[in-house]
């Protein structure tokens, strides 16, 4: 009871939040790149206590930088929405469209994921080389999937329940691969190969089924790669995931780690490793507890970077 007007009050504020709060945006000084963000599931655009804050920081530190949110769809509902319910390839498409169309990013931009919109940006950077990602930084994404759902943050107790029920007993079906996006990378190490067939976006673009060169390629045209991985993350199993690690096959305790791992070559990360493009940054604390001192001492500078 107490947790639903809970939610009820959070409603009102997002509501009141969209119709007369507008993120700050910036784009008064184009000699720093533009940065483009992508929010995390059960988050939108541009909510003041979330992503909208982040904005106005960024924009405050780089004197007025242009910040773009995505939003998926038309309004704040649809927003919300697809994070569950759009597949991400849909998704991925009609950002890079929307990127495309922008003016502002023409000479390139970096880019910021939270959570599951870490490897979505991730897909951009791989199918979507025009505009140019510079630097990607994923804050607790799931670049090799997961494999539970311990919380979801923003739903009800009931509908968190059946997602995981459906997960764990039909991730791979056709039907839930089309109307779930957390099944789509959905990583099931004991029966590996039923990943690698049945994960319509994870196993793609982890070149999985198979090698790719287009991916690899244009995810070495990244300067940087930063993945940001939350050492008590309480949500994604496992943590390893943020830092492009797994489960060894067959087991779900032991992870491999990411040099012996098939994607570090099969996806070109091995080539960028080499050349320094790898980044690997540890935060205590649980699912992007990210503090305003940390993001200025440890995001700000790569955002800087000429
Ligand atoms: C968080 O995890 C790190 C690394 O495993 C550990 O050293 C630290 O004690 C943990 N912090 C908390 C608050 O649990």
């Amino acid at each position: 009871m107490c947790r639903l007007i809970l939610i009820l009050i959070l409603l009102v504020i997002i509501v009141i939040a969209y119709f007369w709060w507008k993120p700050e945006a910036g784009g008064t000084n184009t000699d720093v790149l533009p940065v483009v963000l992508w929010h995390g599931m059960g988050d939108t655009c541009c909510a003041p206590f979330s992503l909208g804050a982040i904005m106005s920081l960024i924009v405050e530190q780089t004197k007025g930088g242009f910040v773009r949110s995505i939003e998926i769809g038309d309004n704040i509902v649809m927003d919300f929405q697809s994070g569950f319910f759009l597949h991400p390839n849909e998704q991925v498409d009609y950002v890079c469209k929307e990127l495309l169309k922008d003016e502002r990013l023409a000479k390139g931009y970096n880019a910021i994921g939270f959570s599951q919109g870490g490897q979505f940006l991730r897909a951009v950077a791989q199918r979507c080389p025009q505009p140019p990602m510079r630097t990607l930084i994923t804050l607790g994404g799931q670049h090799q999937g997961v494999f539970g759902l311990p919380m979801c943050p923003t739903l009800t107790e009931k509908s968190c329940e059946y997602i995981s029920k459906l997960l764990t007993t039909a991730a791979y079906t056709t039907k839930v691969q089309e109307e779930l996006v957390q099944a789509t990378y959905w990583h099931d190490p004991i029966m590996e190969n039923r990943y690698r067939l049945g994960s319509t976006f994870l196993a793609d673009i982890n070149n999985e089924v198979y090698l790719n060169t287009y991916y690899s390629e244009n995810l070495n045209k990244l300067r940087k790669f930063v993945m940001v991985k939350f050492l008590n993350d309480t949500i994604v199993q496992p943590k390893e995931s943020q830092w492009f690690e797994y489960y060894t096959n067959g087991q779900d305790k032991l992870i491999t780690s990411l040099k012996d791992s098939r994607v570090y070559t099969n996806l070109g990360l091995d080539k960028m490793d080499k050349a320094g493009k790898l980044v690997f940054l540890g935060v205590e604390g649980d699912h992007l507890s990210i503090s305003k001192a940390w993001f200025i001492k440890n995001l700000v500078p790569l955002l800087l970077e000429k």
